[in-house]
């Protein structure tokens, strides 16, 4: 792989000998910088840099967020050849890092031959370039790295669209003239003036390509509100699993889906929702449909959300949320609050919600505790399936109302309403009398039961908690 510092000096030194050609040649430059900027590294080998502002309050301290960075870094399969630690009361408005810590950057990269150096903040263009100058190596900051993580990730057409879209928007402001340019420059007779500059002619190719991938989003966007329309009038309910990275969501899914998605101990192994029945009888005659969503994480870019809205956007269609939590992981609370926060941000803070204690295996129940929240909780382990029962009967009981439970008889006659109260897993058990008539013991939610009331029993049904 060739080193672009060294054909910077080959470059200059051909402008010395022949003393022309240095705009070419600045272009060629500019073009190769550009690819080795957007070219994965063959190495993957990669030093981080864990900030740590002085100024920042104690729930931002170090300690959490460089353990996190550290897991998003190993996620993107990178090999973490160091990791220091920058305390710093200021930011440095050309380099971020204080002038004592780059110099100590560069030492640690020059000794090791690093190509890739990560830091833990976020970059402006500016900040970005002169590291990438000082250092010799590819500087990426955190949301760099999410982009990164995320390109490698998505599966469906929306999710390669968001994510281009998503590293376009980041890319618009850091993009150094590396397009394909001076044949697109717009010239010829009558047209001639001061022209585009170079920047202006990327920033406008970008531009387009941005505006393109909105409207091609936009049309998926409306394809989904259509189905959504249809699904709102089949009185078909959608619960939303949302939660932290890592959390357990799609294992949660995939015991009340019977899904098989993809769940692996990685950040953001779910990148695209998925949308699926529920494989359990909810006691109604609506189906419930569970939508697996991205994963959320502290600090997650503006930008991100931005490009993500047409995923996120099945939220806010969502009738009830399921906020699922790794009730093993220590930072618990913060991550809670992480979510809440972005779950704000995205307006459906008012939708139902019930909150899953997941991984309840993982710790003896005394240690997990209850947060007083609003909502209700359940503790449940999407691995061993301890407390889903629990969690369905929840689900069931705040999309249609209180499950009521009892003995209902079901004349010879009334064979058809019998069948249908069975398909939807109303009835647990049953005998037959000598009349030929079903005594049948049922749950019911509240809902149904409003169609139903003319059963004889149907009034002495008690809810199911008491
Ligand atoms: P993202 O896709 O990153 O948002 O993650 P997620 O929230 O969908 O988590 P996922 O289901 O992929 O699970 C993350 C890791 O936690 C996996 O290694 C799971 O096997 C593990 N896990 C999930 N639930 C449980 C549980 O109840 N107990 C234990 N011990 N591990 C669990």
């Amino acid at each position: 792989r060739m080193d672009c510092e060294q054909i910077l000096k080959d470059l200059q030194m051909i402008n010395s000998v022949f003393m022309k050609g240095f705009k070419y040649n600045k272009h060629l430059l500019n073009r190769i910088y550009y690819l080795e900027k957007t070219s994965a590294p063959a190495d993957h080998r990669a030093i981080i840099v864990s900030v740590d502002l002085l100024r920042s309050s104690p729930k931002e301290s170090n300690s959490f967020n460089s353990n996190e960075f550290l897991d998003l870094s190993n996620s993107a399969g990178l090999v973490i050849e160091d990791h220091i630690f920058s305390k710093q009361n200021f930011v440095s408005a050309s380099h971020f890092l204080t002038k004592g810590k780059v110099e100590e950057l560069k030492t640690l990269v020059t000794e090791k031959d690093i190509k890739l150096v990560l830091l833990d903040c976020e970059l402006s263009p500016s900040q970005e370039r002169n590291l990438e100058t000082i250092l010799c190596a590819r500087v990426l900051d955190r949301t760099g790295l999410i982009l990164d993580i995320f390109a490698s990730r998505a599966q469906s057409d929306i999710g390669k669209l968001q994510v281009e879209l998503a590293q376009l928007s980041f890319l618009s402001t850091r993009l150094v003239r590396g397009w394909s340019h001076l044949e697109r420059q717009k010239g010829g007779i009558g047209l001639r003036g001061p022209g585009e500059t170079q920047l202006e002619t990327d920033r406008r190719l970008v531009g387009n390509r941005i505006k393109q991938l909105k409207n091609r989003l936009k049309k998926q966007h409306n394809q989904k509100n259509l189905n959504r329309y249809s699904r709102k009038k089949g009185e078909d309910k959608l619960v939303a699993l949302v939660g932290y990275t890592n959390a357990g969501k799609t294992s949660l899914f995939n015991s009340l889906t019977k899904g098989g998605l993809y769940a692996a101990d990685k950040l953001f192994a779910t990148l695209d929702t998925t949308t699926r029945k529920a494989d359990f009888k909810s006691k109604t005659l609506s189906t419930v449909l569970f939508s697996d969503t991205v994963g959320f994480i502290s600090n997650l870019p503006t930008k991100l959300i931005e490009s993500f809205k047409a995923t996120l956007d099945d939220l806010s269609s969502a009738d009830l949320l399921v906020h699922v939590v790794d009730a093993a992981d220590p930072e618990s609370d913060f991550k809670v609050q992480q979510v809440n926060l972005i779950l704000d941000d995205l307006g459906v803070d008012k939708i139902p919600q019930i909150r899953v204690l997941n991984k309840s295996d993982l710790m003896p129940d005394t240690l997990i505790k209850p947060s007083g929240n609003e909502h209700p909780e359940i503790k449940v382990s999407a691995e061993t399936g301890d407390g889903l029962d629990q969690l369905k009967t929840q689900i069931s009981e705040m999309l249609f109302g209180e499950i009521l439970t009892g003995w209902i008889c079901f004349s010879p006659t009334q064979a058809a309403i019998r069948s249908k109260l069975f398909d939807s897993g109303c009835i647990v058990k049953e005998e037959i009398d000598e009349n030929g008539s079903y005594q049948s013991f049922i749950e019911i939610s509240k809902s149904m039961l409003q169609q139903f009331d003319h059963l004889e029993g149907a009034h002495a049904l008690k809810p199911i908690s008491t």
